[in-house]
C-alpha cells in the first residue's frame, strides 16, 4: 500500500497489522490493528509523528521511501509505548539531524524502555508550538491518558488532531476515514474499555479541553482517522459520562452443573424483570467483549464454584480485570456453589477495591440449589431491579 495523503504534504505512513491477535500478550485483537504514523511537510520542516511497532519497520520505510523523506526535522513521540516509539531509535539513526520531541516525563522514560540518547531529545511543555514554516503543530499534554507522558499533537492550521491512543480502535482496514461507523463504534468501544476507561476522569477533563479546539480531523495511532470527530467525541462522551444502564453483566464458570443452574435462573428471573443481562461463560469468553458490556452496565454479578476454598481461577481472572479496568458500575454480588466448604466470595470481595460499589447479599449453595436458593436468586434479581429503577437507570 501507498502512503496515504490527508492534506497537500500531510501523509499516512503507519502499518496495518491485519495478523495481530494478542497486543501486551493481554488483550485479543479480533480484527488485527494497525499503527498510524503521519508525515507533516511545512514550507520550512518536516515531521514524523509516533512511530510503528518494530515488527512492522518495513512499512514505514517503504512509506517514508514512497515520499521521498530524505530529512527530517522531527519526530513527535505522543506516547512511550513501544507500539508507536518502538521505531524511535532506528528512526532517529536514519535521520541524524532529527530530534524527537515529547513531553518532561516521557523523555525518561524514551531513555528507560528505548535507550534514546538523552541528546536526541527535546521537551516540550504543556501547549508549546513549534512552527514548520507554513505549519504550527501545537501539544497538549494529556497525563494518564492512559499512560503518565502521554501527549497530543494538534496542527492548528489545518484543523487535525493527532492523539495517539485516545479515540483508537484496534481495528485492521484498508479504509483511512471510518466508513462503516456501526463496525468502528464496537472497535473503539473496545478499545476504550479495554485501556482507556480506567483513566476517564482524566479522559472527562481532557473532552472538556478539546472543546477550545477546532478540528476538523482526529487521525488516532490505532484505526481508521475521524473525518466526522464529532461521532468519536459523542462516543466518547456517553461512555465516559453517561449513567450506567439497566444492565448486568455476568461472568461465570460452572464444573459439575450447580452454578449453571443458578446462573440460568437468576438471568431468567433478571429477564422477566426487564433487566438486561449480558452472560460470559468464563471457559472460552472473549475478554475484550466481557470489557465492552462493563462499559454500561450497572450491575455485576460474578458466578462461581469452589475450587480448592476459593473461586475458580478463570473468574479470579474475570474479578480482577474488573478491578483493573474500573467500570462505572454500582452494585455487585456473587452466586455459586460448593462442595463442603467455601471461602470464594471472601476472596473475591477482596478481590475488587477499585470498584466502588454497594454489595447485594451473595447467594452461595451447597451442590445443586434448594428452594430457598432459588428464592434468594428471586430476592436478587428484585433488589437489583430496584437499585436500577431507584438510580435512574433505562
Ligand atoms: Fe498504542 Fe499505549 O499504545
Amino acid at each position: 500500500m501507498k502512503p496515504r495523503e490527508i492534506r497537500p504534504g500531510i501523509h499516512a505512513v503507519g502499518a496495518i497489522d491485519w495478523d495481530r491477535r494478542l497486543f501486551d500478550s493481554l488483550i485479543p485483537l479480533p480484527d488485527g490493528t494497525s499503527y498510524n504514523s503521519y508525515l507533516v511537510k511545512g514550507s520550512e520542516k518536516t515531521v514524523l509523528i509516533d512511530t510503528v511497532d518494530p515488527t512492522m519497520e518495513h512499512e514505514l520505510w517503504h512509506h517514508l521511501a514512497d515520499l521521498d523523506c530524505r530529512h527530517l526535522d522531527y519526530v513527535v513521540a505522543n506516547h512511550a509505548e513501544q507500539d508507536h516509539s518502538g521505531m524511535l531509535l532506528r528512526v532517529l539513526e536514519k535521520y541524524p539531524q532529527a530530534q524527537a520531541v515529547c513531553t518532561p516525563r516521557c523523555k525518561g522514560m524514551l531513555m528507560d524502555f528505548l535507550l534514546i540518547p538523552e541528546e536526541r531529545i527535546m521537551t516540550v511543555e504543556d501547549k508549546q508550538t513549534i512552527s514548520l514554516g507554513d505549519r504550527t503543530l501545537e501539544f497538549i499534554h494529556a497525563a494518564w491518558v492512559h499512560w503518565p507522558e502521554t501527549m497530543l499533537t494538534y496542527v492548528k492550521e489545518e484543523r487535525i488532531l493527532f492523539p495517539c491512543d485516545l479515540f483508537g480502535s484496534h481495528l485492521a482496514t484498508t479504509d483511512l476515514y471510518v466508513t462503516n461507523e456501526g463496525r468502528v463504534y464496537e472497535a473503539a468501544k473496545r478499545y476504550y474499555a479495554e485501556i482507556m476507561m480506567p483513566f476517564r476522569g482524566n479522559i472527562e477533563k481532557h473532552l472538556e479541553r478539546l472543546k477550545g479546539y477546532q478540528i476538523d480531523i482526529i487521525g488516532p495511532s490505532h484505526g481508521p482517522m475521524y473525518n466526522r470527530p464529532a461521532y468519536i467525541m459523542d462516543a466518547y462522551r456517553s461512555w465516559v459520562l453517561n449513567k450506567p444502564k439497566n444492565e448486568v453483566v455476568l461472568p461465570y464458570i460452572s464444573m459439575h452443573g450447580s452454578t449453571k443452574v443458578m446462573v440460568e435462573y437468576l438471568v431468567g428471573a433478571l429477564a422477566d424483570k426487564g433487566v438486561t443481562v449480558k452472560q460470559f461463560n468464563l471457559e472460552n469468553a472473549d475478554i475484550g467483549k466481557l470489557a465492552m458490556a462493563l462499559v454500561d452496565a450497572g450491575t455485576l454479578v460474578i458466578g462461581t464454584p469452589t475450587v480448592l476454598v476459593g473461586p475458580h481461577p478463570n473468574v479470579a481472572y474475570a474479578a480482577f480485570l474488573a478491578n483493573a479496568i474500573r467500570p462505572k458500575l454500582q452494585f455487585v454480588s456473587i452466586i455459586g456453589s460448593f462442595g463442603w466448604g467455601s471461602k470464594a466470595v471472601e476472596q473475591l470481595s477482596a478481590m475488587i477495591p477499585n470498584l466502588k460499589v454497594e454489595v447485594l447479599p451473595p447467594v452461595y449453595c451447597k451442590g445443586l440449589p434448594k428452594t430457598d436458593d432459588l428464592k434468594a436468586l428471586d430476592s436478587l434479581a428484585e433488589a437489583i431491579a430496584q437499585k436500577h429503577r431507584e438510580r435512574g437507570f433505562a
